[in-house]
């Protein structure tokens, strides 16, 4: 497929586009009644590992939104399963740690991920690439700090005390697991690369937490280790939580794009990340308001968002489960006729 079609890849290289490139972070997801279906009875970590499911999954909001780009159906805590560590996804809850981490041979414990272990993430990779046509893939992984919280808290955390206590208290354990898992993630974005994703997401999310100094000594190193050694020429996006302080050392960590919540205006945003393009950044919750409040903070977002070098359409964070997804589809209808 010709890259140049691709729209989305237009907008992150900052060239000229029919209209602005939309998608929504966790638009496979319970939102959709299909995805409820076809999830019926298929814990969430069993449903990464079948690609012919994923490739369904993957594929549902594309039909049914018309959006510009497929996010591969995964999660961020599937790499770290299939490097051996017993962890699971409980519903209602998400990833809970049989063992959290707290020291260094904890982390002496935590084995590299072999490229094998996640072939069932190549296979629906290659399976996807076969079916979008114009239609962007991304992969993704989970960066070094938001995958440790997971594994020293045990599961979510509000303030992720434990992850922070370990990285002030001991910097030699904390450097140790992050270098480890940079290694786990690097592993698992060049397998979804060499299996054809068009672009890789570094989700972040709780890197909000930290202040930018703090971001600098202990985070930022290991996302640059990741960042800076994917495959030549593979678009990353990079994107966090409550990071308004953070934008611009999150574009140094190595990215085409930083992904912005719904806190910071887009165009102030991209005074942050110079010469780099943005991808936000709509308030999921907006979405459950009536839909002249939809149109009004959309239409605010796009003219923010056309500031920047370049724009990707999308939310501040993930889709609510209780959204209507007719309002998404009616949202890609009215990003894709702005202008
Ligand atoms: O939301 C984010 O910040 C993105 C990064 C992230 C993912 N998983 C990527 C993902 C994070 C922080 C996680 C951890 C996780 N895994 C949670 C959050 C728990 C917390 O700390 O608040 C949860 C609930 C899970 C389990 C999970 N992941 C489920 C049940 C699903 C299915 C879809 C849904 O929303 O119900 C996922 C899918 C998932 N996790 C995707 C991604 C990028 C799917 C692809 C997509 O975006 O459509």
């Amino acid at each position: 497929m010709d890259d140049t079609t691709k729209v989305l890849l237009r907008a992150i290289r900052g060239e000229a586009v029919p209209h602005t490139p939309v998608w929504f972070m966790r638009q496979a997801g319970r939102s959709l009644p299909e995805y409820r279906a076809v999830r019926a009875g298929i814990g969430m970590l069993e449903s990464c590992r079948r690609p012919d499911l994923v490739t369904e999954i993957t594929l549902q909001p594309v039909r049914r939104h018309k959006v510009d780009a497929a996010i591969l159906f995964s999660d961020i805590v599937v790499p770290l399963r299939a490097a051996g560590i017993d962890l699971d996804i409980v519903a209602g809850t998400g990833p809970v740690v049989a063992h959290p981490v707290s020291t260094m041979a904890d982390v002496e414990a935590i084995r590299p991920l072999e490229p094998e272990a996640v072939g069932f993430v190549a296979e629906a990779v290659r399976q996807l690439r076969r079916e979008l046509g114009t239609t962007a893939l991304i992969g993704f992984a989970g960066a070094p700090f938001t995958l440790a919280s997971y594994l020293v808290e045990g599961g979510p955390s509000k303030h992720h005390v434990k992850t922070k206590a370990l990285m002030y208290g001991a910097p030699e354990v904390w450097n140790a697991l992050c270098a480890r898992l940079a290694e786990i993630t690097l592993t698992f974005l060049r397998v979804q690369a060499e299996a054809g994703v068009d672009v890789v997401q570094l989700f972040d999310s709780w890197a909000g937490a930290l202040s930018e100094a703090d971001y600098r000594k202990y985070v930022l190193p290991h996302s640059a280790a990741v960042l800076g050694n994917l495959p030549e020429g593979l678009p990353r996006i990079h994107f966090g939580v409550g990071t308004a302080e953070l934008l611009t050392a999150m574009g140094e960590a190595g990215t085409d794009v930083v992904g912005v919540d719904w806190r910071t205006p887009l165009d102030v945003a991209a005074s942050r990340v110079p010469g780099k393009a943005v991808q936000g950044n709509l308030d999921p919750c907006v979405l459950l308001a009536p839909w002249e409040v939809v149109e009004r903070e959309a239409t605010r977002v796009l003219a923010e968002g056309a500031k920047a070098p370049g724009h990707i359409f999308n939310l501040g964070h993930g889709v609510l489960p209780e959204t209507d997804p007719g309002v998404l589809t009616r949202l890609v209808e009215l990003v894709h006729h702005a202008r």
